[in-house]
């Protein structure tokens, strides 16, 4: 805050309008580039609304982290719940569960819906199948139907297998000429989980599979544009910051991160006593987060020795800060160095490149080709996040 402000500036923000529109819980109005896939799920369950009772849709979606399933599934979700009162109080609940956070069990799952019912209702004792038979049951008794959002489902096929998806799925066989109930979205970070799914499972599901691509660099621009004119004051940000922020993205395309850094350099912005955020804030922002938390998840899972290769990049990069990039020859130096100090004998140069491949689709580090076209070109690596916090979290997991 600077020196001049008087008291009566104390608690409002220069900055801020609404900070809340930029929790990740939020879930705004629109959401610009999902139009298409907005679309799909209207189509797919626009039944449960138009013909109720004769259709029990189902639909994954299927993208990477941060690219908006979980706040598409929920804007859908809401908004499908709000169409069905307006047609003369159909009773049509959305619930959104994280399977993760469930621990991956199907009858966590199937009790947590029942106590949205039921707040009462005993949390132990039914096998699934019972668990099911008995919400079946409860929206028969109450003419209600349930859109059901499973999100981060990986974590249901994990732990109960594909049976699982099969008991859901099939729910309705054996109701005849019941009223079908209940719709489903199950949402996946990686498509290869469905290739574990066997053949009849699948084919109740794969007609609709509605996929996110990462957000392209404009594309968060856009997204980071209409979630700052909500959440901050009138010209708190400039398109130049805005775009900075794009740039810093445009790797992963994930809108999470983009939200993220957002919101800490309107803090760092706020801190400062500015009027607006700067791009100085903005990369300020960026070195503090230094990487989305779920990297965390593909560090862990990193071999040993690809993790020795990322913290020889990292030091390489500390160790030339002009430079966005440096060279295999350089790395491998490093890399080198790195195995001494850890006591490990290096891997050849070959298997070296086959890691490079791996952290590179992983998207832990960036290459660039340069003389292209010409003999002898090079590949220059670099890696889209501060190289001193990614030192600092491989340091931890090694
Ligand atoms: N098109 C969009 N417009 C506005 N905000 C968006 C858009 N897409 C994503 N967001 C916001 O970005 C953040 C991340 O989105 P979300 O949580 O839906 O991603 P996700 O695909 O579920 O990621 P994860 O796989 O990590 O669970 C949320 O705050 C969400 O509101
Ligand atoms: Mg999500």
């Amino acid at each position: 805050m600077s020196p001049n402000s008087s008291i009566s500036d104390l608690g409002r923000s220069a900055i801020f309008e609404d900070e809340g529109k930029l929790d990740v819980n939020y879930v705004p109005p629109t959401l610009p580039h999902r139009e298409s896939q907005y679309g799909s799920l209207l189509q797919t369950f626009r039944g449960m609304i138009d013909t109720p009772g004769k259709v029990g849709p189902k639909a994954i979606l299927v993208g990477s982290v941060g690219t908006g399933k979980t706040a598409l599934s929920q804007r859908f979700g809401m908004d499908l719940e709000a169409s069905a009162k307006e047609r003369g109080g159909l009773k049509l609940r959305y619930i959104h569960l994280n399977c993760h956070l469930l621990r991956g069990s199907l009858s966590f799952i199937l009790s947590e819906i029942l106590s949205r019912f039921f707040p009462t209702f005993p949390r132990r004792g039914l096998s699934s199948e019972e668990l099911l038979q008995t919400l079946m049951k409860v929206l028969d008794e109450e003419d209600s139907y349930l859109l059901l959002s499973l999100d981060d489902a990986e974590a249901l096929i994990q732990r109960e297998g594909p049976r699982s998806l099969y008991i859901l799925s099939r729910v309705h066989e054996g109701r005849l000429n019941k009223p079908l109930r209940l719709g489903l979205i199950l949402i996946l970070r990686e498509a290869w989980v469905l290739s574990t799914i066997d053949k009849a499972t699948l084919s109740t599901l794969q007609r609709n599979i509605i996929r996110l691509p990462p957000y392209g660099r404009d594309e968060l621009f856009d997204i980071i544009r209409y979630r700052a004119s909500i959440a901050l004051r009138m010209g708190a940000i400039s398109d130049e910051a805005l775009s900075l922020i794009a740039d810093l993205c445009a790797h992963e395309g994930d809108a999470r991160f983009a939200i993220e850094i957002l919101l800490r350099a309107g803090k760092y912005a706020e801190r400062y006593g500015a009027h607006s955020i700067l791009p100085e804030h903005v990369r300020e922002a960026h070195g503090s987060l230094g990487y989305p938390p779920s990297l965390i998840d593909y560090l862990r899972s990193l071999g040993l020795h690809e993790k020795i290769l990322l913290l020889a990049l990292a030091r390489e990069l500390l160790a030339n800060p002009e430079k966005a990039y440096v060279t295999m020859g350089d790395v491998e130096r490093a890399y080198a160095l790195a195995c001494e100090e850890k006591g490990e004998a290096p891997r050849s140069h070959t298997q070296l490149w086959k890691y490079l491949g791996t952290l590179s689709a992983i998207g832990l580090v960036s290459t660039r080709i340069s003389g292209e076209g010409q003999r002898g070109k090079t590949t220059f690596i670099g890696m889209p996040y501060p190289a001193d916090s990614m030192e600092k979290a491989i340091l931890e997991y090694l």
